[in-house]
C-alpha cells in the first residue's frame, strides 16, 4: 500500500509542473538483468542527460526524449539522474530515478537451533530459518508456516543494499497435537506493484516434527466387583510417544505386558484374586501407574445359600405337617364319628 501510494506521488510530480519526466517512473530490477528508462520534456533545452555510472547518455540538444538502457545492471546502489537545461532557467531540472535492485535468495532453509530429532511435548525450542545471499534485506519478509497455517511474519530493519545472509526465529512449545507437523519458512521480497507479480519467493523444505509426550492412562476403572468362581478383564490402555508398553501386576509380580493396551483376565476368581492391581505405563524415562482394587462378590453366594437354606427349612416344615396330617388322618379313620370329634392326642 505504501509503495502503491509513493508510486501515485511520484507519477502526480511527474506529470505536474516539473518538466523532467521519468517512465517509467521507478524501476525495479533483478541484479544483472536489464533495465531501460525513459527521460523526456516538452521544454525547449539547451541539452539533456543521463548521469549515471553504468549506461550513462551524455548531454544532447537535438532530442526531446532520452533513454537509460542497460543489458546487464550490476550495481547494487545505483541512482540515475536525469537532468534537462530548460532554456530560460538558471539552474538545470533534475530527477532521480528510484531504483530497487534486488536478488532472490540461493537457499531457504529451517532447523531447530542446537537441536536434532525428536522434541519433547512442553519444552520451548527455537526454530530458524535461514536465508542467504539475498538483496534488499529490508524487503524481506520470512513467513512462518505450520502445514498450510501462517504462523507469523517476520521483518528486518537492516539498511544493507547488497546481498546477505539472513536468519530469522521463531519460539516454539510443541503440544501432542503437533506431532508429524510440518513447519516451513517462505521468503518473500515485497518489492511494490512495479515488481513482477506475484512476488518473488522461495520455500524451504518442510521440517517434520515429531513430538515426545508422556503416556497417560485412559482407563478411569477404580474398583471391580467380581462374583465369586466367575471370569473378569481389566483393561488398560495408555496414550503416549513412542508408543507406551502397558503392563498389569498384582502382588509386585507383572503378570502381562503390551503396547499401548494390556487386558488382564481372571478366570473363576476366588478370595486369592482378590488385591489391589496395578496397571503401569512407561515410555523412555516416563511412567504413569493406575490402581485397581479387586474385590470379590459374595452376594450371589449369599443369595444361594439363603436360598438353599430356605429351601431346607421349608422342606422339613413340609415334612414336619405332612407327618402331622397323617397322624390325623389315621385317627380319624379309625374313629365312626369322623370330624367334629377334637383331637385329644398330637
Ligand atoms: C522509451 O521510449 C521509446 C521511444 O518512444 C519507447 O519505444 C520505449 O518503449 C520507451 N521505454 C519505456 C520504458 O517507456
Ligand atoms: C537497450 O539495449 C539492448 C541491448 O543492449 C538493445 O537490444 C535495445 O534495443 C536497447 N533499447 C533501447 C530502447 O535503446
Ligand atoms: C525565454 O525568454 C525570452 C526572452 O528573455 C522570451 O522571449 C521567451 O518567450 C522565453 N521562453 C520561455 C519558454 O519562457
Ligand atoms: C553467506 O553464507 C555462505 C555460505 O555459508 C557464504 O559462502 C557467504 O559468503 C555468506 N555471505 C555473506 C554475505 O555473508
Ligand atoms: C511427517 O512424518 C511422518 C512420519 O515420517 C508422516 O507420517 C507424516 O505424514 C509426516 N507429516 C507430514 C505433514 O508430511
Ligand atoms: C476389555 O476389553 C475387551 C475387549 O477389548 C472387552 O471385551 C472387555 O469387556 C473389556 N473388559 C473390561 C473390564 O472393560
Ligand atoms: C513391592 O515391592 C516394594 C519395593 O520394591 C515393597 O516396598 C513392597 O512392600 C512390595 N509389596 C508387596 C505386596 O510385596
Amino acid at each position: 500500500m505504501l509503495h502503491l501510494t509513493s508510486l501515485l506521488l511520484i507519477i502526480l510530480i511527474n506529470v505536474g509542473n516539473c518538466p523532467v519526466v521519468l517512465q517509467p517512473p521507478a524501476v525495479v530490477v533483478e541484479y544483472g538483468t536489464s533495465v531501460s528508462a525513459n527521460c523526456s520534456t516538452s521544454k525547449p533545452h539547451f541539452g539533456m542527460a543521463w548521469e549515471v555510472p553504468q549506461g550513462a547518455v551524455d548531454l544532447r540538444e537535438d532530442v526531446q526524449l532520452i533513454t537509460w538502457n542497460l543489458s546487464r545492471l550490476e550495481d547494487w546502489d545505483i541512482k540515475p539522474l536525469c537532468y534537462i537545461n530548460i532554456k530560460n532557467q538558471t539552474k538545470p531540472d533534475k530527477r532521480h530515478l528510484p531504483v530497487i535492485v534486488y536478488k532472490t535468495p540461493d537457499s531457504v532453509s529451517i532447523s531447530i537451533v542446537g537441536h536434532t530429532g525428536p522434541v519433547t511435548e512442553g519444552t520451548q525450542y527455537e526454530l530458524q530459518c535461514d536465508v542467504q545471499n539475498v538483496a534488499p534485506v529490508h524487503r524481506l519478509t520470512v513467513k512462518w508456516y505450520k502445514g498450510q497455517t501462517l504462523l507469523t511474519d517476520t521483518f528486518f530493519n537492516d539498511p544493507t543494499k547488497t546481498p546477505v545472509n539472513q536468519s530469522a526465529t521463531l519460539q516454539i512449545s510443541p503440544s501432542r497435537a503437533d506431532d508429524a507437523a510440518d513447519y516451513w519458512c517462505e521468503a518473500e521480497l515485497r518489492l511494490g506493484p512495479a515488481a513482477p507479480q506475484p512476488p518473488p519467493t522461495m520455500k524451504s523444505d518442510p521440517l517434520n516434527i515429531t513430538v515426545y509426550y508422556a503416556p497417560q492412562i485412559v482407563s478411569r476403572m477404580n474398583s471391580v466387583l467380581v462374583p465369586i468362581f466367575s471370569d473378569v478383564s481389566l483393561n488398560c490402555s495408555a496414550e503416549g510417544n513412542p508408543e507406551p508398553t502397558v503392563m498389569w501386576s498384582f502382588k509386585n509380580q507383572t503378570i502381562i505386558t503390551g503396547r499401548r493396551q494390556s487386558t488382564l483376565t481372571i478366570s473363576r476368581a476366588t478370595s486369592a484374586n482378590a488385591g489391589i492391581y496395578t496397571c503401569t505405563a512407561t515410555s523412555l524415562s516416563w511412567s504413569q501407574t493406575r490402581e485397581v482394587k479387586v474385590e470379590e462378590d459374595y452376594r450371589f453366594l449369599l443369595i444361594s445359600v439363603f436360598i438353599i437354606v430356605f429351601i431346607i427349612i421349608f422342606l422339613i416344615i413340609l415334612v414336619a405337617y405332612k407327618k402331622k396330617r397323617t397322624r390325623k388322618y389315621d385317627i380319624t379313620r379309625n374313629n365312626n364319628c369322623m370330624a367334629m370329634k377334637p383331637l385329644k392326642n398330637n
